[in-house]
């Protein structure tokens, strides 16, 4: 887009400033912004650090723009330990299920809760309030553990990728994570798996590795003090 000074670019969305607070997101799919607009607003209005919206229209959110660095960028440079990182990882998934289910975009089973299912390094922006979870695009309302074993299915994929230069640091940070989350990831790692076997972003390469990155999680977990 002409103009605007592109902030942030990710698999799914290109992120421009529209001024000092305020930044577009937009879908290059075109997908329709709608349920993740509501579960934003509705974690929000109990308190959980993420951007507020403040337009929502087909592909195009606006929100308020962040300041820092995400945390993975804080990974690579050192400015965070990954054993800091996996605590603020772990954080936000207990303070995000502890929250009541949105109900969108279906109804609620009992027990489930808000579950963001992407929550990795790079979907964490370190601003001076603290941590801000962004990215919502797969947010729906379901059991925690699910949401657990998806994050460390991400960083898994990441690190047995040979080709991913950030795989070692993803290795390091699985157990980590897995350990400070706590919960039962292990009941939910086939149910993560198969639904992120069908995520439309998933590459023919990722879809490959999946099966192997599953496994990486299940020896990490059952390796756990
Ligand atoms: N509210 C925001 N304020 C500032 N930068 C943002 C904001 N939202 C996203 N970004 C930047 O844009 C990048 C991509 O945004 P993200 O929502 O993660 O989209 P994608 O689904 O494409 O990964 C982020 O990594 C971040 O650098
Ligand atoms: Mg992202």
């Amino acid at each position: 887009m002409t103009g605007l000074e592109l902030v942030g670019e990710g698999r799914t969305a290109d992120v421009y400033a529209l001024d000092g607070d305020r930044v577009l997101r937009r879908y290059r799919d075109g997908k329709d912004v709608g349920t993740e607009a509501a579960v934003m607003a509705h974690v929000r209005a109990h308190g959980f650090p993420a951007p507020a919206v403040h337009h929502a229209s087909g592909p195009d959110l606006v929100l308020d723009r962040l300041t820092g660095p995400t945390l993975l960028s804080a990974l690579t440079t050192g400015d965070s330990t990954t054993h800091e990182a996996a605590a603020v990882l772990a954080g936000l998934h207990t303070t995000l299920h502890a929250l009541p289910p949105a109900g969108h975009p279906h109804p609620v089973a009992p027990g489930d809760t808000v579950v963001h299912l992407d929550l990795h390094p790079d979907n964490v922006v370190l601003t001076d309030d603290g941590p801000v979870l962004i990215d919502w695009r797969n947010a729906t309302d379901g059991p925690a553990g699910l949401d657990i074993a998806y994050s460390a299915l991400i960083l898994a994929q990441v690190a047995v990728d040979p080709a991913a230069d950030l795989g070692p640091l993803a290795d390091a940070l699985v157990g980590p994570f897995l350990e400070a989350a706590g919960g039962a990831p292990l009941d939910h790692l086939e149910a993560a798996t198969a639904r992120r076997g069908r995520d439309p972003q998933m590459t023919t390469t990722e879809l490959e590795q999946l099966a192997t990155a599953a496994a990486l999680v299940a020896r990490r977990a059952l390796e756990l003090p």
